[in-house]
């Protein structure tokens, strides 16, 4: 333990990161900014001779500073596992996704483990970064692990390190985003700790692998009920004709006891949507029914078919139905100014209006193409001519590079998700944003009364 502990304190181990993805790869370059080379295994062909051509193809990562980190010779990117045998430590980044029938995906964490164990030695660390169900690095990467023959403890260390990043952010990266530990043993706690506290401002330790893990399902689940909850509360606002938007800004005026969750068509990404599934799904063998994630997910879940609903009631205003009409998407990526697709409601919106025979195109100027419904589509160019030959423009990502004025003055009807035209009151006739009062029920109720109707519609 002391060897390592010298090794690591003088930045003299080498490193490595096993999945080199939006996790993966801003670690590794932090970890060889630090002054550690770092080698760096990916499965994926295309990503390794990218990194080794200097080229990035994630936001976060410039090209410039990958070229930067190969230029120090420090940073090794490669397909070839047997790397493993030279290391000191290595943290474990690949992806955890939902199978088929929603439940976790863990083969890529089993097949890491798999590959760590043939090269594991005396003098270790490892560290699970990837997000999963609380047990997964003592119940099953430690029996792994051991079956080498090597003690936890004594000959390797085991940890668990959620990672946080914040894909986009420009103020909160690897470095500036306080780090949690917790290890198998003390030891093994101690030696993450030290590690990662040669290139993260602060660490946390926390006092098993278990509460580590259930950090990270604690975070995300906490966005994921905030979110269903914000997001029925625009359902309850669409009913009593308020604008959600203004309730909100109001109430976060509040200094204390209340933060602010904002609407919008669903959850994407990698995390919001899947993690607390991994928590749920845990609970559920332990016979305990975790009623939040439940009841959030469906809320969520719901919300793209919300949107499409406001888009036919648009539409009708005109007296037109989805089918046959021309629907334009703004922003396919699940958040703005990144050009991650992953569990993006975007998908869901586009997919629902497709089967409801609507005539899609999209704009994102972070995505160049995407498959729907077998289709592949390519991101439009924005003009006004574009824009003006649509019956309905539907904002779902509220990217900065978006002129929203402009796009709005060329558009006979928009649906906002976002709240981005607040400020556009010369346009609200032809606004439908979520949450402002659309509420569908008076619309039936003034059926025939078409004024009545389409003023209904207008965003307050
Ligand atoms: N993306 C985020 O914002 C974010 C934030 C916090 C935590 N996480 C968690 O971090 C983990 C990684 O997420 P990500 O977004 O970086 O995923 P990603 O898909 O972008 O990257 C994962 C990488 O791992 C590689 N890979 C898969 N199996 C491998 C194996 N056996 N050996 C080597 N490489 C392998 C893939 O080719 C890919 O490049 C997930 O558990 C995720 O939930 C993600």
């Amino acid at each position: 333990m002391e060897a390592l502990k010298a090794k690591l304190q003088d930045r003299k181990a080498t490193a490595a990161v096993i999945g080199l993805g939006y996790v993966g790869l801003p670690l590794a370059l932090e970890v060889a900014w630090a002054g550690f080379k770092v080698v760096g295994i990916d499965l994926d062909q295309n990503k390794i001779a990218a990194l080794k051509a200097g080229k990035s193809y994630i936001g976060d990562a410039s090209d410039k500073s990958i070229a930067g980190a190969m230029a120090t010779g420090r940073f090794l990117p490669t397909l070839d596992f047997a790397a493993l045998r030279d290391v000191d430590t290595v943290s474990i980044c690949v992806p955890t996704p939902l199978s088929k029938s929603r439940d976790p995906d863990i083969s890529f964490i089993l097949s890491a483990t798999e590959k760590i164990r043939k090269y594991l030695h005396a003098g270790q660390l490892i560290v699970l970064e990837s997000t999963t169900y609380p047990g997964t690095t003592d119940e099953l990467i430690l029996p792994e692990l051991e079956s080498s023959g090597l003690r936890v403890g004594r000959d390797f260390f085991l940890a668990f390190s959620p990672e946080r990043i914040d894909p986009g952010n420009h103020f909160f990266n690897t470095r500036n985003t306080p780090k949690i530990v917790g290890g198998i043993t003390a030891e093994c706690t101690e030696i993450a700790r030290i590690f990662y506290s040669q290139f993260i401002e602060r660490v946390i330790s926390v006092s098993s692998t278990k509460c580590a893990e259930m950090v990270k399902l604690l975070e995300n689940t906490f966005r994921s009920v905030n979110i269903g909850m914000v997001n029925e509360l625009a359902l309850m606002c669409d009913v009593l004709g308020v604008d959600v938007y203004e309730v909100i800004d109001a109430a976060a005026s509040k200094p204390f006891g209340f933060i602010p969750f904002y609407p919008g068509p669903g959850l994407g990404g990698h995390c919001i949507p899947i993690d607390p599934h991994y928590l749920a799904w845990k609970l559920k063998a332990l016979n305990f029914q975790a009623r939040f994630i439940g009841l959030a997910a469906e809320i969520n879940g719901m919300m793209p078919t919300v949107v499409t609903t406001l888009v036919g009631e648009g539409l009708n205003r005109f007296s037109k139905s989805i089918r046959g009409s021309k629907v334009l998407i703004l922003g396919v990526a699940y958040k703005k100014n990144v050009s991650d697709c992953r569990e993006s409601p975007a998908l869901d919106v586009m997919r629902i209006l497709s089967d409801k025979g609507a005539i899609l195109s999209y704009n994102d100027p972070l995505v160049p193409s995407l498959r729907i419904n077998g289709h592949v589509l390519k991101s439009v160019e924005l003009t006004p001519a574009t824009i003006a030959s649509q019956a309905c423009t539907v904002i779902l990502t509220d990217h900065t590079a978006y002129d929203f004025r402009r796009i709005v003055a060329a558009s006979k009807l928009v649906v906002d998700t976002r709240n981005v035209t607040k400020d556009l009151v010369e346009f609200k006739d032809r606004i439908i944003k979520l949450g402002a009062g659309n509420n569908v029920a008076s619309l039936a109720e003034h059926e025939n009364d078409d004024e009545k109707a389409a003023v209904s519609l207008v965003a307050r």
